[in-house]
Order: structure tokens, then C-alpha cells, then sequence
């Protein structure tokens, strides 16, 4: 559920019309709903509510805005961050160093040292020799890392390729074999102390299956280290559920989720953790574009609009559908394509696909933009920097400037040999 909706027929976010924010602030942006973060934060924490001890982190890199970071800092989340970067977001906008939870399979030595100074909450531990390193930082300093050991389950998300993350072959986390050996090593060491596990399987996962089927051998996992004299306390469960994109799609309930945690990890007896990105803010964001030529040609005509691969790269990386409406549509339907001005094939945000009718000068959207979305933009085509606006009932603020070429060619320097 969004608060996108329409008022005589035009699109508004909450209370505030999309083509009032469009005059305001000119296109292409992306513009988010308070009220629809706050009502998927609030979601997720009811599914979850039975479980004994929870702490869930929202996973920032699926959308670092401030604001957001905000909105959800109030709801009580913490941050999954996987960056220096990151992990300053977190910090600034109002979320708790213990609520932090460092994750990324490329920490370096100066990201797990402000990690130590700042004092976060966990280090998730994607290889030994990190959990050395962590250990041997702390331990200088007189302090011990709290740290979970990330573990490979060999578990097909079922996901597109590139967001697959718990398969073997993935770059991602110790293979689960052998992870008690590397358990046995690491949590012997002064500097460290060595909690539990993490895993992260992919994003965008439409069924709860595999999700099982990984927490399942997690647990299987818990028991031998016990077994083996560990004491576990802290299980991060990642993060991973999917929303749908297409008119069709079906994903599974934050409710069926919570059931499925309660059942499979009822003996387990540890403070669960989640990292969910996509599922909190990604319904709760549209790009808004305006169309600049309905461009006759040999097939469907393109309609070409002003936002491109570079504002919104998932149609372009991931064949990702996000679904277009007119701002203020006719009824009228056609079928057409719908590309950006960005000079590849490539910049193509869909194909044949029966849409409103828009002419030269129409404001659309793209649905579902909230999650991997301005995240991800660039300036390629030197193109400005895709601005974000948040909205909460009849109130919108810009929360990120659009980043114009001038600004960025004033970070270029020009040394006087090429002058
Ligand atoms: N935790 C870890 C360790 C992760 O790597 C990720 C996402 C998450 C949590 C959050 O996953 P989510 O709940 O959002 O599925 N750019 C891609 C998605 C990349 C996801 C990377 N990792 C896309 O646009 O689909």
C-alpha cells in the first residue's frame, strides 16, 4: 500500500498535487511519502513483534537521503550501512551508533576503524582475515569488537543474477561448512568478541522459500556452535523481501515473513536482526519525469522523457520493470517505448508497453523508484544530479538539490600543461 493516489483524476503524493511539486521544483525528481515509509516501518516492526528480541536495521543503501534516514531514525530502525559513507549517514541523521550494523564484503582497515571509534553496534564479518584485522584494531585501542561471522548458506534467491548474494559461487560471506572452523579461530581472539552469524541471500525475493530454506541451515548452524561451546546471542537475518513492481506480481506479506522467522527460529533463543532495504522505501517513491517528444518510428513510437539511465539504472542493470503513469492521464491507452535522452540503447525504460497517452509537455511517473533509485543515479551524459523531494500530507520539502553540471565541473581541475 502507497499514499500515491489521484484527486480529480491527478496524481498526488499524500495530500500535495505531483504537478504542484513539478512547477516548483522543475523535472525530473524523485519524491517520497512520509506517511508510506512510516506505514512499511511500522509493518515490518508488527510482523515482527512476536519474536522475543528484534533489532532491525534499515539497509541505507537502498535510500540514504537524510530526510528518509529521518523518518525512519523516528520509527525506532537502525542503519545497515557498507560504507564509511554510509556509516555517517547513519550518524548524522540521528540513528544511535549501537542500532548500527556494519556490513559489505570490502570493509577497509580505516572503515572498520571509524566503525571502532564510533563505537557501533556490530561488525558483520565477511572473511577471516577481516575478523583478524577488526580484532587487532580493537584490541590497541583496550576494546573488544561486537562482530557476527556472514555465512554463505549455498541458496538460490530465485532473484535477477546480479542481486543474488547466498549462492556459492557469490562473493559473499564464509561457505557454511566452513564457518565453525573460522568460528573456532576468530572468537578466540583478544579484541573480538564473536556473537552469532549473518546471512544475506539476494534482493527482491518474491517467496519466502528459499528465505526458509537458508534460515533453516542457519540454524542447523547456531546448534553446532553451541555444541562446540560458542555462545550465540545475535542472529542477523538480512534483509531481501521483494514488492511488487509489475501489475501481476505477487510477493509474500511482511505477516507471512514474521510467521515463517517465528516458526523456523522458535528454539533459537537470540536477539534477531533484519536489514530490509527495498521492502520499506521502495513503494514510497516515484521519479517524475516530463515527456520531451513522442518520437514516430519504425515500431511503437518512443516516447522520450527528460529522466534517463542515470536518474533511475535499475531498467538499464537489472531489466527492471517500473510501471509508467500520466500524471493527469486522458483514459486514453497506447502502445509505445519509453526511453531517456542519455546517448545508448540502453537508456530504454520499457518496450512495447500499452500506456497512457502523453504528448510533448505531459508530467509522468515511474512507479516503485523509492528503493535503488537516486541512490544510484549519476551525472553521466553530464546531466544534473537527480533532486529528491519529501512530502508528509499537504507539506513536500526538496531533500536533495538537484546537482547541477557547473557544480560538478567546479570539482574539475585542468593542470596548466593541457591549458
Ligand atoms: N543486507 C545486505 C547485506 C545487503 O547486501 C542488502 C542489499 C540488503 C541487506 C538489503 O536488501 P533489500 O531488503 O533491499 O532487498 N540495486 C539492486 C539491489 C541491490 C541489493 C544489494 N544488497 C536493485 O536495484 O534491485
Amino acid at each position: 500500500m502507497d499514499h500515491f493516489n489521484r484527486r480529480n483524476g491527478v496524481l498526488h503524493a499524500e495530500d500535495v498535487s505531483i504537478a504542484a511539486i513539478a512547477q516548483a521544483v522543475g523535472t525530473p525528481f524523485y519524491v517520497y511519502s512520509t506517511a508510506t515509509l512510516e506505514r512499511h516501518a511500522q509493518v515490518l516492526k508488527a510482523a515482527l513483534a512476536d519474536l522475543p528480541r528484534v533489532h532491525i536495521a534499515f539497509a541505507i543503501k537502498a535510500n540514504p537521503n537524510l530526510a528518509v534516514l529521518g523518518v525512519l531514525a523516528r520509527q525506532g530502525y537502525g542503519a545497515d550501512v557498507v560504507s564509511g559513507g554510509e556509516l555517517k549517514r547513519a550518524l548524522a541523521a540521528g540513528m544511535k551508533p549501537e542500532d548500527i550494523v556494519f556490513s559489505g564484503v570490502g570493509k577497509t582497515r580505516a572503515e572498520l576503524q571509524l566503525g571502532l571509534d564510533e563505537g557501533i553496534g556490530q561488525f558483520n564479518l565477511e572473511l577471516e582475515e577481516e575478523g583478524e584485522v577488526l580484532a587487532d584494531l580493537a584490541h590497541a585501542q583496550g576494546k573488544s569488537a561486537p562482530a557476527v561471522l556472514r555465512v554463505n548458506p549455498d541458496v538460490d534467491a530465485g532473484t535477477h543474477a546480479k542481486i543474488s548474494t547466498g549462492k556459492a559461487e557469490n562473493k559473499f560471506g564464509v561457505a557454511i561448512d566452513r564457518a565453525p572452523a573460522i568460528f573456532d579461530r576468530l572468537a578466540q581472539r583478544p579484541g573480538m568478541n564473536l556473537r552469532g552469524v549473518a546471512i544475506h541471500i539476494g534482493s527482491q525475493l518474491k517467496t519466502l522459500a528459499p528465505l526458509e530454506a537458508a534460515y533453516t541451515r542457519v540454524g542447523e548452524l547456531v546448534a553446532q556452535l553451541r555444541a562446540a561451546g560458542h555462545t550465540i546471542t545475535h542472529v542477523d537475518l538480512g534483509g531481501g523481501l521483494g514488492v511488487p513492481y509489475e501489475p501481476d506480481d505477487q510477493v509474500s506479506s511482511a505477516e507471512d515473513f514474521g510467521a515463517m522467522v517465528k516458526r523456523v527460529t522458535a528454539d533459537w533463543d537470540v536477539t534477531l536482526m533484519f536489514e530490509p532495504g527495498r521492502f520499506i522505501c521502495g513503494n514510497a517513491g516515484v521519479l517524475v519525469t516530463e515527456v520531451i517528444w513522442v518520437k514516430p518510428a519504425a515500431g511503437h513510437p518512443y516516447v522520450i522523457v527528460d529522466a534517463a539511465m542515470n536518474d533511475l539504472a535499475r531498467p538499464a542493470l537489472y531489466d527492471a520493470y517500473h510501471a509508467f503513469e500520466a500524471v493527469e492521464p486522458t483514459g486514453e491507452k497506447f502502445v509505445a517505448n519509453i526511453a531517456g535522452p542519455v546517448c545508448e540503447t540502453g537508456d530504454t525504460f520499457a518496450m512495447g508497453r500499452e500506456i497512457d497517452v502523453v504528448k510533448s509537455g505531459d508530467l509522468g511517473v515511474f512507479r516503485t523508484a523509492g528503493a535503488y533509485g537516486a541512490t544510484m543515479a549519476s551525472t553521466y551524459n553530464s546531466r544534473a544530479l537527480v533532486p529528491e523531494v519529501l512530502v508528509s500530507g499537504d507539506r513536500f520539502a526538496v531533500v536533495a538539490d538537484r546537482i547541477q553540471p557547473e557544480t560538478i565541473m567546479g570539482a574539475e581541475r585542468v593542470p596548466e600543461w593541457v591549458r
